[in-house]
């Protein structure tokens, strides 16, 4: 703290040797960081970051007096909005920043703070909660009290990214562990725990469940990648700890599932990951979504090059996307008005947010420096050029207007140029951190749209952890892939998943009928006869299940429906009440039950 502010001081030292006039360093929101490089804010804010990340960390953190040991609370905010919680997403994102700092020898005394979190880990697994007990859905929890409890109110559940993300950061410390000749630790208390998270992944990542911002009921493209993710880790842990092969050999098949599903995001006509492919719960939304740049960040594995299949930061499908995620920023802050079309902008969550107003946040901007600085780091690192395809040419369009679909051979002049246009623009989004920062370098959860004044959660633990990820993503620092360079997607879904085959949807009925009366299955899609209740599936089967109606549908893999049950009695057709039911088939080859009951 000391150094930088001396640091500061001097930078503040004009030419001629008088000193500038310093504003003081403190909260006043309207004071703003002014920095104009990157590496002058990363100096300033890292200590700063460092010192708000662990505040926020109990049992000890000056800013979250009654957490529990290792619980990371979401923000020291208890009003508009309350975060004096934890969510299991957030917390295994900040203690993964924590484990990379510790395994890669940049301080050593992280490690009392990771072995408190996985013991709290283990304790909130077994917490039962509105989502279920540690075996009957309650892992996919995605809050609880700092205390530990349960948490009882309303609220968007399950989510189903928690338990994967803790499960990567785990296996990240595992594998330091095992590296460190602790393997029996690992075995002891840290493998217990992955496999109850790895189970409840490979058990039910097909179905539905919350998106990372809690409100779209579907499945989420950031859920399905990081699970992607967790279960290749998995099995790869459970190999080198000599785990039954049956644990392996379900895991894979899952993982084989999941990787085919992921695929089916990627709109081929628009361009761009649809961040929830069913939005199951109504809303209308573009699909544009910071989801995506977050998946390019969280799932990159630095061997694995600019892999399209696992949207790795420099692929084509993760650039084009990128492209069209931040346009849809640029006219609808006013903050961005102005700004030349191919230069840095605030991002948000997804253009259509409300949430506290509907504002740019800081870890969706710094998330967009970060995966450009991977990309930049994978193209110099592998030497192989940069690959322009039909599909990211608007992305390099936007540097080079008569750019084209070629290979840009590594140390050419042209190579030079777009790489250091490329990395222009992306220290232009870390700078927007620092432009609409209070003086004090304290990161909140978003900045207005009109005045870029903090906004919503003060203090945000994932704030601090994402500009602190961007920071050693600008630094080249390494980072522990994670098997993506040597997978084989299933020739199933090689037409690019969703579409592609057949998974096999189990209905489920309980209706109670009269004499003379059938229960028939109608819905949106050709399988489902496109809501003709005359042409509808019928009747179904009751045998031996009476009052439990039956049949098996073959869906296309991925594909969202919306359905409903209706009666037949003499030609007269009775349909359920209420809105329509909504599901989404899971991936080719697979199964999914639907238990309903009439409405
Ligand atoms: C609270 C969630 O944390 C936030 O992500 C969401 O936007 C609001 N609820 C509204 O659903
Ligand atoms: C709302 C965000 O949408 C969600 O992703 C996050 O987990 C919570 N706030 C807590 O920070």
């Amino acid at each position: 703290m000391l150094f930088t502010s001396i640091l500061s001081c001097l930078l503040l030292l004009s030419p001629g040797g008088a000193l500038a006039r310093a504003a003081p360093r403190d909260n006043v929101l309207d004071k703003r960081l002014s920095y104009t490089n990157v590496a002058d804010f990363e100096t300033f804010e890292t200590p700063i970051a460092l010192a708000g990340l662990y505040a926020n960390i109990g049992p000890d953190g000056s800013k979250s007096q009654g957490a529990k040991s290792g619980v990371v609370i979401a923000s020291p905010s208890t009003s508009n909005p309350d975060y004096l919680y934890t969510w299991t997403r957030d917390a295994a994102l900040v203690y993964k920043y924590i484990v990379d700092r510790f395994t890669s020898g940049r301080d050593s005394s992280l490690r009392t703070k990771i072995d408190n979190f996985v013991g709290h880990v283990a304790r909130i697994q077994q917490v039962s909660n509105p989502s279920g007990t540690v075996s009957t859905g309650g892992l996919g929890e995605p809050k609880f009290l700092i205390s530990e409890a349960a948490f009882t109110g309303g609220w968007g559940r399950p989510q189903r990214d928690g338990p994967a993300l803790r499960a990567t950061t785990l296996i990240a410390y595992a594998n330091w562990l095992i590296a460190n000749s602790n393997t029996t630790h690992v075995r002891n208390v840290l493998w217990p725990i992955l496999l109850l998270d790895l189970n409840y992944v490979s058990n039910s990542w097909n179905s539905t469940g919350f998106d990372l911002w809690e409100e779209v009921n579907g499945a989420s493209f950031f859920t399905t990648a990081v699970q992607h993710r967790a279960l290749r880790e998995g099995i790869a842990l459970a190999t080198a700890l000599g785990d039954p092969s049956s644990t392996v050999a379900a895991w894979t098949t899952q993982a084989q599932n999941i990787f085919c599903f992921l695929q089916s995001y990627w709109s081929s006509s628009s361009g761009f990951i649809v961040a929830n492919v069913n939005p199951g719960n109504g809303a209308i939304r573009s699909g544009k979504d910071a989801n995506t740049v977050l998946t390019s960040v969280h799932t990159f594995d630095p061997a694995a090059g600019c892999d399209s299949r696992t949207f790795q930061p420099c692929s084509d499908k993760a650039l084009a996307n990128l492209k069209v995620y931040v346009d849809s920023f640029r006219s609808i802050y006013s903050i961005n008005s102005g700004i030349a079309s191919n230069a840095a902008v605030a991002t948000g969550r997804y253009p259509e947010d409300s949430y506290y107003g509907g504002n740019p946040w800081y870890l969706t901007t710094f998330a967009v420096a970060e995966q450009l600085y991977r990309a930049l780091q994978v193209w110099d690192a592998e030497g192989k050029g940069i690959n322009v395809t039909s599909i990211s040419l608007p992305f390099f369009q936007q540097f080079n207007s008569s750019a084209t679909v070629t290979t840009i051979p590594a140390g050419s002049a042209s190579y030079t140029t777009l790489t250091t246009a490329i990395k222009t623009f992306a220290d232009g989004f870390a700078l927007k951190g620092a432009q609409y920062a209070p003086s004090s370098g304290a990161l909140a959860e978003q900045y207005t749209r009109g005045a870029g004044t903090p906004t919503s959660a003060a203090d945000l633990t994932w704030s601090y952890a994402s500009v602190l990820t961007m920071f050693d993503a600008r630094d080249n620092l390494a980072v522990d892939g994670w098997g993506a360079a040597s997978l084989t997607l299933p020739n199933t879904c090689s037409t690019g998943g969703g579409g592609g085959s057949a998974a096999t949807v189990n209905f489920r009925e309980t209706a109670t009928t009269v004499w003379g009366e059938n229960i028939y299955l109608v819905g949106s899609i050709d399988a489902l006869k496109n809501w003709d209740p005359n042409n509808a599936i019928g009747p179904l089967d009751n045998t031996n299940t009476y009052p439990v109606w039956r049949v098996s549908v073959s869906i296309p893999a991925g594909t969202y429906f919306e359905y409903k049950y209706i009666r037949k009695n003499n030609g007269v057709v009775t349909w359920e009440s209420g809105s329509n039911r909504v599901n989404t088939a899971p991936a080719a080859g697979a199964t999914l039950t639907i238990n309903d009951t009439w409405k």
